[in-house]
C-alpha cells in the first residue's frame, strides 16, 4: 500500500510528455532514464517505491524493469537523502590531481562523512568513479553542475557559496577554456583556412569581405 503518494507536477508533466515524444511508438518505455531524473528531482533526491511503481505504470512497463534501472545506474538513490546531490570524483587523474583535499574540505565544510546527508536534509555527499571530464581533474560534480580545476580553497567557496543558497558558477575554477591547456594554446595557432582574410585582389574587387577584426583569431577560438 501506498504511503508516499507520488505523481509528476503538471509543469513535470509536460516534461515527461515531451521526453515521450522522442520515442517511436511502442518504444516509450525507453525514456525510462529522463523520466526518472525528472521523478528524483521532484521527490527531492531519492526515488521511493512509490515513484518508482508510479513510472512502471507510467510507461506502461513491468514493475522490475523500473526497479532494475534504479538501482543499476549510481545517479539513482532509493533511499532519501540530502537535496543538493555532491559528489567527488576519486579516480586516479582526479586522486592524483588533488581529490584527497577536495573531499577533505567537504566533509570539513559540511560536517559530514561520505555517504551522509546533512541534518537538515540539505546535502549529500557521495565519491563517484571517474565523471569523464579527467581532463579538468580534480571534479566535483554538483547536482546537474560540473566545477573543475579544484584544489582546497576553491571547493570550500564553493560549497560555502551552496550553503548560502548561492549557485556558484559551474565549470573550470581557474578560468581556462574547456579542457585546453592551463597555459594557453601550444597547437592550431594559426587561422583556419575558413577565417583567413581573402586575398588582396577579391578584396579590390569587391568579391571578398574583409573580416572587420582585423584577421584576428575570434574570441573563444
Ligand atoms: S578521474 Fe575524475 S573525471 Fe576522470
Amino acid at each position: 500500500m501506498s504511503t508516499v503518494p507520488f505523481a509528476f507536477t503538471p509543469e513535470n508533466e509536460a516534461k515527461a510528455k515531451a521526453y515521450l515524444a522522442r520515442y517511436p511508438e511502442g518504444r516509450q518505455a525507453s525514456a525510462i532514464l529522463p523520466l526518472m531524473t525528472l521523478a528524483q528531482d521532484q521527490h527531492g533526491g531519492w526515488l521511493p517505491k512509490e515513484a518508482l511503481d508510479y513510472l512502471a505504470e507510467y510507461l506502461a512497463t513491468p514493475r522490475i524493469r523500473v526497479y532494475e534501472v534504479a538501482s543499476f545506474y549510481d545517479m539513482f538513490n532509493t533511499k532519501p537523502t540530502g537535496r543538493i546531490q555532491i559528489r567527488v570524483c576519486r579516480t586516479t587523474p582526479c586522486w592524483l590531481c588533488g581529490s584527497d583535499e577536495v573531499l577533505k574540505v567537504c566533509e570539513e565544510t559540511l560536517g559530514i562523512k561520505v555517504g551522509q546527508s546533512t541534518e537538515d536534509g540539505r546535502f549529500y555527499l557521495r565519491e563517484f568513479e571517474c565523471l569523464g571530464a579527467c581532463a579538468n581533474a580534480p571534479i566535483l560534480w554538483v547536482d546537474d553542475e560540473y566545477y573543475e580545476d579544484l584544489d582546497g580553497p576553491k571547493t570550500r567557496a564553493i560549497i560555502e557559496a551552496l550553503q548560502r543558497g548561492e549557485r556558484p558558477k559551474a565549470g573550470s575554477q581557474t578560468g581556462r577554456q574547456a579542457s585546453m591547456p592551463a597555459g594557453g594554446k601550444t597547437t592550431l595557432l594559426e587561422l583556419p583556412p575558413y577565417d583567413q582574410p581573402p586575398p588582396a585582389a577579391a578584396r579590390k574587387s569587391g568579391s571578398g569581405d574583409a573580416p572587420q577584426d582585423g584577421g584576428q583569431p575570434k574570441s573563444g577560438a
